[in-house]
């Protein structure tokens, strides 16, 4: 199969949706990859990496999409790129459809087969090509949050770890899931006292088995968030509940009982946050104060790592480009559920339910464009 990587132009996108080795895998099962120029540079990828891994560089966008048969991207394609995409090509990258009807009309129109990042499942339920940014997130939320404690940043003043003879930071992080339980890692690690509150109670018998002994678990109810905000020199906001708004579990009027200088780095931003004052921030301009308390609320956190989320995110969506490449897209997804489940528009049909609810648009059985029925 022939498959374009174009470069990145939504802004202040730096990743790239292959790697050199990515490159190298896909070369080796038989198939010819071309490389936009200066694709991989933002991640830190020189074009002469890619050649050598056995790829071909064309100069524009224009011509990647114009030779491939399976493009492989980072974001959805953004106004300047809906002309270029072909109809019957294959398109592997994170989508969002639920989050803009001009996208889910234009991919239609295209009759482009799309096959979403985010809605790749297995059959525990878990997103394994969204999972490797939620680590990256976890992280950096410790990293980011221990920048802003610091006096300068307009944080408490307190080191994360502190030293012999004075106490270290109280973390206190709202969900145990990916981002939270990365997020404790962290924090232990750097030796502060870290708090874990979640509504799941197998997920805090997990966490409490596989964590250190500076990291407690506590159930997350309003009495206990309300009783660990006062205490807390950082507080992570990392909850998800499926295919809703994260709840407001930091209230407006709890803020005022926290002390001066307290981070607060709301991960689950882009559901909306936790917190009720959160609103989304960018790297640019991240963080901003209400009552004294300093808030970190940047959407896409793991663009300020693009190394680190580039070799994340291919380590993951690598085996399935290959299966995509050797088997064809039908193929493939008959034979792989996870990968079917990525199927959100095909062909001019919406195949993914929440996408045709969000637009109240209809929605027609997998197994019909799978089948060629409507092809
Ligand atoms: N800002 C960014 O750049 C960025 C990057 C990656 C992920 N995220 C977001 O981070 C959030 C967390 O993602 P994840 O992958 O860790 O999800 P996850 O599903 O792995 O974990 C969510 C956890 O929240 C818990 N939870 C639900 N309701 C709760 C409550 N009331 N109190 C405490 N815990 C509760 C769940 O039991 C679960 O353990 C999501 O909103 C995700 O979209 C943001």
């Amino acid at each position: 199969m022939i498959i374009g990587v174009p470069k990145e132009i939504k802004n202040n996108e730096s990743r790239v949706a292959l790697t050199p080795a990515g490159v190298a895998e896909l070369t080796r099962n038989g198939h010819t990859v071309y490389v936009q120029a200066t694709a991989g540079e933002g991640s830190g990828f020189a074009d002469a990496e890619y050649i050598e891994a056995g790829a071909k560089t064309l100069t524009t966008g224009k011509e990647v999409y114009a030779i491939a048969e399976m493009i492989m991207k980072v974001k959805e394609p953004i106004t300047q790129e809906y002309e270029l995409i072909g109809e019957g090509q294959l398109l592997f990258t994170y989508f969002h459809f639920a989050s803009s009807e001009e996208l889910t009309h234009a991919m239609i129109a295209r009759k482009a087969v799309c096959l979403a990042y985010e809605t790749v499942e297995k059959a525990d339920r878990s997103l394994p090509l969204l999972i490797p940014m939620s680590e990256v997130a976890g992280r950096m939320s410790i990293q980011e949050g221990a920048k802003y404690l610091e006096k300068p940043q307009k944080g408490r003043g307190i080191l994360l770890g502190g030293v012999p003879g004075v106490r270290p930071a109280e973390v206190l992080i709202i969900g145990g899931g990916i981002v939270g339980t990365q997020a404790a890692k962290m924090a232990a690690g750097m030796g502060a006292h870290v708090t874990i509150l979640d509504v799941s109670l197998p997920r805090l018998r997990y966490l409490a088995d596989i964590m250190p002994a500076n990291v407690t678990t506590e159930v997350s109810n309003s009495y206990n968030i309300r009783d660990h905000v006062k205490k807390a020199d950082l507080i992570i906001g990392a909850v998800l509940i499926p295919g809703a708004k994260a709840p407001n579990l930091v209230t407006r009027e709890m803020l005022k009982t926290l002390r001066p200088g307290t981070v607060m780095v709301d991960v689950a931003v882009d559901q909306g946050g936790c917190f009720e004052t959160t609103r989304p921030t960018t790297h640019e301009d991240p963080v901003y104060v209400i009552d004294d308390v300093v808030h970190y609320s940047v959407a896409n956190m793991p663009g300020a790592v693009p190394y680190t989320s580039t070799v994340a995110l291919t380590n993951a969506t690598l085996p399935y480009a290959i299966q995509l490449a050797n088997e064809g897209w039908q193929k493939a997804c008959k034979r792989n559920a996870e990968l079917r489940l990525g199927l959100n528009v095909v062909l001019g049909h919406i195949c993914y339910e929440a996408v045709g609810t969000a637009w109240g648009l209809p929605t027609v059985p997998v197994a019909d464009v799978l089948e060629g029925a409507l092809v």
